[in-house]
C-alpha cells in the first residue's frame, strides 16, 4: 500500500463501493441540478416499476466487467430512492450480494427524504440488509425549507427518525444545508439544535451552491433572492462546528461531523481515499483500476441500453498518474487525517511553511492537516497545494 492511500477493508484488499443512483424525485427542488426526474419530466421510455430490473441488469454486468471483488460499502442515492418501494431496494441490493458478495459488515446506505418513508418501508429495509439511513433534513425552519422547496414538515422529521430507530437503524445521518437567502444565524443555530436533538451518529452539513441553469439560479440572477456574503457563511460554519462538537460530533471531512470513526460513512471515505466503486444507473459515475467513466444520463437511454444487453457507458477516460496525484491531494487535505507530506509535489512542500505560519495547516503524524481557519478557507488552501 502506498502511503497516499486510505485503510484497507477488513478482507485487506482496497476497499470497493457500489453506488446505486435513483433518479426519482416527487418534486424537484429548485437549488439541485441533480440527475433526477418527477413523474412529469420522465417521459416515455423509462418507468419506476421497470428500474428494479434495469440497474440489476446492470449489476450483472458490472460483475462481468469488474471481476470478483467482494463489496464493502454500498450506497443508494438520488434522486430519491425512498421514491421506490423498498422491495424494489431490496431486490437490488440481494442482486449485488448474489453476484458480487458483500463482505462481512458491509455498510449499505440510502438517501431518504422525511416525507418518503413510512414504519413498513423501513422496516422492510433493515429486514432486507440496510443498515444506515441518511435523512435529508436540511433546515427545521419552515421559511428556509419554503425558499429550498423542500416538500416535508419540520413536525415529521423526529417521527421519521423514530420509524428509523425502530425498524432497528442505528447507523442514521441528517443531511443539512446553510447559507439558504433569508435564513439567519439563529435559523441555522434552530436547524442545528434541532438535528443534535434527534441523536444522529452523523450529519452533513453543505454550504448551499448556485448551481447554473437551476431556477433557483435564475431566482438569484433575477435579484429575487440574495446570497450570504462569505463572512456570514464562515460564521455558520464555525457555529456548526461548534454545536456539533458539542454534542460530540467530531469533524472527519470538512462537511462531515461523526460520532466516532465507526459512524463515519465508509463508502464517501472510500470516494475521498480514491478507492474503487461501480456507479450503477443513469450518469452515475464509476472509478476502477485507473479508469473512470460516466453512464448516459437520461433514464430513458439508460433503460434501452440495458434492454438490448449493451453497457450503459456514455465515456470515459484513464485516469493519468498526475491527475490521480492532484485528485488525492484535493481530496484528503478535507479529511480529519489530512494528506501525507511525503506524497506532495516539490513546489507544494516549500509552501507549507507559510501556510503553517498563518495558521491555515499543521503537520501531524507526517500529515498535513487544516486548521479550523484552514477549513474555512479549504479551497484556496487546497489550491496552493496540487501543483
Ligand atoms: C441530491 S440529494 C439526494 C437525497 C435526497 N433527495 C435529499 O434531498 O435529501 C443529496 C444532498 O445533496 C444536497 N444538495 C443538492 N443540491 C445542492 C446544492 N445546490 N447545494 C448544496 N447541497 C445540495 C441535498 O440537499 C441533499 O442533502
Ligand atoms: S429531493 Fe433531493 S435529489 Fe430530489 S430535487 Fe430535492 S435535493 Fe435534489
Amino acid at each position: 500500500m502506498k502511503m497516499s492511500e486510505g485503510p484497507l477493508s477488513p478482507s485487506g484488499e482496497r476497499p470497493f463501493g457500489i453506488y446505486v443512483h435513483v433518479p426519482f424525485c416527487s418534486v424537484r427542488c429548485g437549488y439541485c441540478d441533480f440527475n433526477t426526474y418527477t413523474a412529469d419530466e420522465l417521459g416515455e421510455g423509462a418507468t419506476r416499476a421497470s428500474y428494479a430490473d434495469t440497474v440489476i441488469a446492470e449489476i450483472e454486468q458490472a460483475r462481468e466487467a469488474a471481476g470478483e471483488r467482494r463489496v464493502d460499502t454500498v450506497f443508494f442515492g438520488g434522486g430519491t430512492p425512498t421514491q421506490l418501494p423498498a422491495d424494489d431496494l431490496v431486490r437490488i441490493l440481494r442482486a449485488i450480494d448474489d453476484q458480487f458478495g458483500l463482505a462481512p459488515g458491509a455498510e449499505v446506505s440510502t438517501e431518504a427524504n422525511p416525507d418518503s418513508v413510512d414504519p413498513q418501508s423501513l422496516a422492510t429495509l433493515h429486514a432486507g440488509g440496510f443498515n444506515r439511513i441518511s435523512f435529508g433534513v436540511q433546515s427545521a425552519v419552515p421559511h428556509v425549507l419554503a425558499t429550498l422547496d423542500r416538500t416535508h414538515d419540520p413536525a415529521g422529521v423526529p417521527q421519521a427518525v423514530r420509524w428509523a430507530r425502530e425498524a432497528g437503524f442505528e447507523q442514521l445521518s441528517v443531511d443539512l444545508i446553510y447559507g439558504t437567502p433569508g435564513e439567519s444565524l439563529d435559523d441555522w443555530r434552530t436547524s442545528l439544535e434541532q438535528a443534535i436533538a434527534l441523536e444522529p451518529n452523523h450529519v452533513s452539513a453543505y454550504a448551499l451552491i448556485v448551481e447554473d441553469g437551476t431556477a433557483f439560479a435564475r431566482k438569484v440572477r433575477r435579484g429575487e433572492v440574495q446570497m450570504p456574503d462569505e463572512d456570514e457563511t464562515a460564521d455558520k460554519y464555525m457555529l456548526a462546528d461548534d454545536l456539533l462538537a458539542a454534542a460530540g460530533l467530531g469533524w472527519y471531512e470538512l462537511s462531515n461531523w461523526a460520532r466516532d470513526d465507526a459512524a463515519q460513512c465508509r463508502h464517501n471515505v472510500l470516494y475521498w481515499n480514491s478507492d474503487d466503486w461501480w456507479g450503477a444507473g443513469p450518469g452515475a459515475h464509476s472509478h476502477l483500476a485507473g479508469e473512470r467513466w460516466w453512464n448516459v444520463k437520461h433514464p430513458a437511454a439508460y433503460a434501452q441500453r440495458l434492454a438490448a444487453g449493451e453497457p450503459p457507458r456514455h465515456d470515459g477516460e484513464s485516469i493519468d498518474a498526475d491527475t490521480a496525484h492532484v485528485e488525492r491531494v484535493m481530496l484528503q487535505t478535507r479529511l480529519r487525517t489530512g494528506h501525507p507530506v511525503t506524497d506532495l509535489a516539490e513546489t507544494a512542500l516549500a509552501k507549507l511553511p507559510e501556510l503553517a505560519r498563518r495558521g491555515m495547516v499543521i503537520v501531524r503524524d507526517e500529515h498535513v492537516v487544516l486548521t479550523l481557519d484552514g477549513r474555512l478557507l479549504a479551497d484556496a488552501v487546497v489550491r496552493e497545494l496540487v501543483p
